[in-house]
């Protein structure tokens, strides 16, 4: 046999394991819901971005019931640059006036939403963009005073987010709420977590821009494979985290405690690295499970 043929020959049987690893998988994984979080900083690759949207696309071919919530911290900051607003964050949430409550959905609910919607459509299965304004799907009230319009979710309305997949459409989703008193800017972790919690999600999948949660943030060698609830929770009240972490863990513990099975913080800006948490044997990134 030919060198070359042989080296084909080596790619289709690699191909033919990755497949046959992941049937159980592709069997486990049928019907079931996942909230798939994709952060704004690991955007902001147009390549890597459309590997994410192909992996979504393919976890909705595999039967799964896929919402997509999205953030776009970087893009705002952008704008809010271009437009000499200032770039404010407390304990990990962005301080929101009027002016920058615009710039967000601006950024939120006009850019990344619609580029989103428009790759998937690409890609062949129809999404439909929304923000938690429409449908009431986030009833919403103000945080703290300090920080502005930066809103909670009082309660998610499921109904649009269902009538959407009952539909087969990929749902995704801007995270802004809004309440009797205007819109609010909800933290794209928060509301991640809440629409996981209000959908009974089997998964819950943040895709940022580092590996997982590492023991000391400015080294990736520390990388933390898994944490259990109660130790999530003491991670919390150490008060050791920082950043856009704050959030992210915040939220993924009130997850875990309203029952959402599993949650994993992966990095958007590897590979395909959707589907090598959901089709193949060994995880990536940080886990985070029930005691
Ligand atoms: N202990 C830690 N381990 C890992 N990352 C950390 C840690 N503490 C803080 N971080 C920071 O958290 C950041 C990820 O949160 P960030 O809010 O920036 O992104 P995102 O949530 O994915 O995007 P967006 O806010 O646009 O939705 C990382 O880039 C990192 O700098
Ligand atoms: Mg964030």
């Amino acid at each position: 046999m030919k060198s070359h043929d042989m080296r084909q020959r080596d790619i289709a049987l690699a191909k033919a394991e990755v497949l046959t690893e992941a049937l159980p998988w592709i069997n486990h994984s049928r019907g079931k819901t996942v909230v798939v979080k994709y952060g704004g900083a690991a955007m902001e690759d147009p390549e890597l971005m459309s590997q994410v949207v192909g992996d979504v696309e393919l976890l909705k071919l595999m039967g799964m019931r896929v919402v997509l919530v999205h953030g776009g911290g970087k893009a705002i900051n952008k704008l809010l640059g271009d437009l000499d607003l200032p770039v404010r964050f407390k304990n990990g949430l962005r301080v929101t006036d009027d002016a920058t409550m615009e710039a967000v959905q601006e950024v939120l609910i006009g850019k990344v939403n619609q580029q989103l919607v428009w790759a998937l459509n690409e890609y062949g299965h129809n999404a439909v963009g929304i923000s938690g304004a429409d449908g009431k799907t986030f009833k919403s009230e103000q945080v703290d005073p300090e920080l502005g319009r930066v809103g909670t979710i009082r309660e998610v309305d499921v109904s649009l987010i269902e009538t959407i997949l009952e539909d087969d459409y990929i749902p995704v989703i801007a995270s802004v709420g809004c309440g009797p008193d205007g819109f609010y800017n909800i933290n794209a972790d928060v509301a991640a977590g809440k629409v996981a919690e209000a959908m009974h999600a089997d998964k819950l999948i943040y895709l940022t821009d580092v590996d997982g949660l590492y023991r000391d943030r400015n080294d990736p060698e520390t990388l933390i494979a898994q944490l259990t609830k109660s130790e999530t929770q003491e991670l919390l009240e150490s008060q050791t985290l920082d950043g856009g972490m704050i959030p992210k863990i915040q939220s993924i513990y009130d997850a875990l405690d309203a029952g959402v099975g599993q949650v994993v913080i992966i990095n958007g800006k590897l590979s395909h690295s959707l589907l090598l948490e959901i089709f193949t044997d060994e995880g990536i990134g940080t886990m985070f499970l029930q005691d």
